[in-house]
């Protein structure tokens, strides 16, 4: 899907999908240098990483090993509670391998601090944070990211990968919604 395809629900697109493209080729490059030699484990979160982790993994000019996890925020509304149940957890185990977790943005930063201390637990070699966006202003806790596409201001964001009530994730762009859409 276009933007132009849903004009009237856009406010303004941020990020062409040529954008995003050349800033996934540029973090791709980062990574394939900083794990020469080493084995990677991506692992994606369900389901925003999705776009990410497929256009990622084929900008790295090496082997990688992709796993995905689904979490969920226990009870409803309560996401900035920080506490998450695992709805389907990797396949594979971890226990000595370089894990690179790649998600689509980070927000209040509560979900990736407690993946990452949960996987940290199955002692893997190390256990770093991709991401392709960020929102410094909704931070509500200090996480280490080492690949961090774009920080982004507090706004409504869908496309590639970010919904609202599960729809714009296959729009090609990302861009801030319009209040009109979710007010
Ligand atoms: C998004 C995103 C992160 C999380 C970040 O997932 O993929 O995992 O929110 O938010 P936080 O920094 O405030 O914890 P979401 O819960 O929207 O699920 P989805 O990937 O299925 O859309």
């Amino acid at each position: 899907m276009d933007a132009a395809d849903v004009d009237g629900d856009l406010v303004e697109v941020l990020f062409t999908e040529e954008q995003i493209q050349q800033k996934l080729a540029a973090l791709a490059m980062q990574i394939e240098t900083d794990y020469a030699g080493k084995d990677v484990l991506l692992v994606g979160v369900l389901r925003g990483a999705v776009m990410v982790m497929a256009d990622l993994s084929r900008a790295l000019g090496r082997h990688v090993e992709m796993d995905w996890m689904a979490v969920s925020s226990y009870g409803s509304g309560t996401k900035s509670s920080g506490v998450v149940r695992i709805l389907k957890d990797l396949d594979t185990d971890i226990n000595g391998r370089h894990v690179l977790i790649v998600d689509e943005i980070i927000d209040t930063g509560l979900t990736l601090r407690w993946l990452t201390s949960n996987l940290a637990s199955r002692n893997p070699a190390s256990v770093e944070i991709c991401t392709l966006l960020r929102k410094p202003e909704a931070l509500r806790t200090t996480i280490d990211v080492k690949y961090v596409g774009w920080d982004i201001p507090n706004e409504f964001v869908v496309g590639y990968g970010l919904d609202y009530q599960e729809r714009y994730r296959n729009l090609r762009d990302i861009a801030t919604l319009s209040p009109s859409v979710y007010s």
